[in-house]
Order: C-alpha cells, then structure tokens, then sequence
C-alpha cells in the first residue's frame, strides 16, 4: 500500500491504497464517498465520473496515482440536499431521475459544461452527456434539464 494525497471536494486528504487501484475503488470504499457510481468498470457508461482540477474524467479508469496533489470533485462536492446543485434541482424539477443510477456521473459533466458555457446550446448539451449513458432512458428529459439549469444560473 502507498499513500496518496489529493484534494477531495476542497479538503486535502490523505489515503492509503495500492498505487494502480482505481480512484472509484478508493473513493466509494477507502473514503465512504459513495455517490460516484460503479457502471461499467471499463470507461465506457459515465456514471462513475468525477471532476479532475475541473474537468470530467472516468474513476473507474483513473488510477490513484493520477491524482496526486491534484484537486477531485464528486457529487458530494458540488451539491447536498440542503443545498442542492442547480442542475439537481433543474432534474428534479423536469422529473428527470428514474433509478438515478446515471444521475451522479450526468451531474458532473453538466456542472463541467455550465462552468465554461454558461449559454450551451441543446447540441452543447448532447455533446457534454455523449459519454453518459442513462438505461431508463431519460435523456431527452435529462437535456432539458441541464438547459433549464443553464438559465436558472444566469
Ligand atoms: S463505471 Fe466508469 S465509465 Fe462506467
Ligand atoms: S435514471 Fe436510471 S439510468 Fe438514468
């Protein structure tokens, strides 16, 4: 086991984990953080994606070593239900969480994409969830969703 420092949803954390053990793996069972979903396991379904230092990226294939000194966000960081993210509030709103599964990983590529693009067009949109799959099949509701939280930040 080696340790590994980062920063997790702005505190600095401190873990100990086998260094090619996948950041999923180290965050839902290392840190109790479990709202980044396990989907796929291969980089191909999106739900267990995190921001990097921003920036969308798969945990399922992102090994802790990666992270190191970096800055990772998961849902947990970027809304509660106290204080839910407008793109959470937006998928209630449109009632756009069936199972829900997918919802975590769909969260934080939304929050990515209205970080940099606060006037995303519906293709923006398509474009930003291409990676993330949803078996309910609520995708249409999803992307009005995410549009309707676009507008409710500006
Ligand atoms: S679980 Fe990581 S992309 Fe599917
Ligand atoms: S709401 Fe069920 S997988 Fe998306």
């Amino acid at each position: 086991l080696t340790q590994h420092a980062f920063e997790l949803n702005g505190r600095p954390v401190t873990v100990e984990a086998p260094e090619n053990e996948p950041l999923l793996y180290v965050l839902r069972d290392r840190l109790a953080m479990k709202g980044t979903r396990f989907g796929c396991g291969l980089n191909q379904c999106g739900a267990c994606s995190v921001l990097l230092d921003g920036a969308p990226v798969a945990s399922c294939d992102t090994p802790v070593w990666a992270v190191a000194g970096k800055a990772v966000t998961t849902i947990e960081g970027l809304g509660s239900e106290a204080s839910l993210h407008p793109v959470q509030a937006a998928l209630l709103a449109e009632q756009a969480g069936q199972c829900g599964y997918c919802l975590s990983g769909i969260v934080v590529h939304a929050a990515a994409l209205l970080a940099r693009e606060p006037r995303p067009t519906e293709e923006d949109v398509r474009n930003a969830l291409d990676g993330c799959l949803c078996r309910c099949g609520s995708h249409n509701r999803i992307v009005r969703a995410v549009l309707r939280a676009a507008e409710a930040m500006r």
